[in-house]
């Protein structure tokens, strides 16, 4: 398909496609949000920020045997491992990681930015040592990029963050791969866009919610807690931001839905999880946002090239068709095995995609005809 038609079409089928950024939880939860992921996405990026946290090359291992043991019958799908960053992790643990084979990047959570992030970084002085060995051995650095002071005003945290953290880390480390997680400002789309890196070296993975929504969602109508994550929905315009990046053809954007589930109860309570449930329908809500601005034809681009182009993996080899046509999207997902459910972002709205699962052998030739 020619990418004038494509643009505007009723279908689209695209390379398998990976999730940059997702939570699966453990336990009873990991085995209810598991099929959404694997039969959306070939391959995906997994959060370490379990309780405790996934913080040794041993703990991503069992780690990863859980996810396969969980995955359904016949599904086809890689988990890709990252490992927590503490004030502690040794340059050894990284190297040992690298030899692994299974964890492709290490996560820093400043401690106290967000869910379960309490044994995160407290002083990123404290990793000197283990940024030098990931920038040695090519292992990447995914940030969440927020700072933790509280006079600094939550929609300003990312912005900051940039200044203070991000610039003069880089800097320190001009050969670290990075990825800026789950970007939501205008100021990291510039960034990451304009800044001086190698190539495959500097990414940004976003959300749909950050594309489809500002931060009225969250009080349309009276409070909305699971419209409420971090880094927080922006205004408008950084909303608009963030689409055009991800819709640039910029391979240094790229799909990562941070998809956070949370027991319904966690969520709707005095003092609720950050946390958006979008794995059930992610592809679907890229697609809404692509649509949107006639740009279905950068999708595939976005969701299943070049996140693989940056962690060095090779492309997909199944396809997925999306086709237009409305469908309501359900109030919550019963847990019963946690007594609980899950709400998915937009629960009881319409969404005007749906993905027709199918994992056939993409025709090489089609891949050939498109990237060659
Ligand atoms: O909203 C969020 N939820 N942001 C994060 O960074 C963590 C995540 C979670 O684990 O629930
Ligand atoms: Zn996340």
């Amino acid at each position: 398909m020619r990418s004038s038609e494509s643009a505007r079409a009723d279908s689209l089928t695209i390379t398998r496609p990976d999730d940059g950024h997702v939570h699966l939880r453990d336990g009873t939860l990991l085995a209810a949000v598991l099929p959404h992921t694997a039969r959306q996405f070939a391959r995906a990026i997994i959060m370490p920020n379990l309780q405790p946290p996934v913080t040794t090359t041993e703990q991503a291992l069992a780690y990863r045997q859980r996810i396969l043991r969980a995955l359904p019958e016949a599904a086809e799908f890689e988990p890709l491992m990252t490992l927590y960053l503490t004030d502690h992790t040794p340059p050894e643990e990284i190297r040992h990681a690298r030899a692994s084979g299974i964890v492709h990047a290490i996560k820093l959570y400043p401690a106290g930015a967000t869910t379960h992030s309490d044994a995160g970084v407290t002083e990123l002085s404290k990793c000197m040592k283990t940024f030098e060995a990931m920038q040695e051995i090519g292992l990447p650095l995914l940030v969440h990029g927020e700072v933790t002071d509280p006079s600094i005003d939550l929609f300003d945290r990312e912005k900051v963050f940039i200044d203070q953290v991000l610039h003069p880390l880089r800097r320190a480390f001009p050969g670290l791969k990075v990825v800026l997680e789950h970007i939501t400002t205008q100021e990291a789309a510039e960034y990451v866009r304009d800044a001086e890196a190698a190539p495959n070296a500097l990414g940004a993975t976003i959300t749909a919610h950050h594309l489809l929504y500002n931060r009225n969602a969250i009080f349309q109508g009276g409070i909305r807690p699971h419209y409420y994550c971090l880094p927080i929905l922006k205004r408008e315009p950084h909303r608009h931001a963030l689409v055009r990046a991800a819709t640039s053809g910029n391979p240094r954007f790229f799909l990562g839905t941070d998809s956070a589930p949370h027991p319904r109860e966690a969520k709707e309570r005095a003092r609720g999880c950050a946390g958006c449930y979008t794995a059930l329908h992610a592809l679907e809500l890229y697609a809404q946002a692509f649509d949107a601005v006639g740009a279905l034809d950068r999708l595939e681009r976005f969701a299943s090239v070049y996140g693989a182009a940056f962690y060095g993996l090779p492309r997909n080899t199944g396809a997925v068709t999306l086709r237009r046509g409305t469908w309501t999207l359900p109030d919550q997902i019963p847990v019963p095995a946690a007594q609980t459910s899950i709400c998915p972002l937009g629960a009881g709205e319409t969404i005007a995609w749906r993905l027709e699962h199918f994992s056939v052998r993409l025709h090489k030739e089609r891949v050939r005809r498109q990237y060659e």
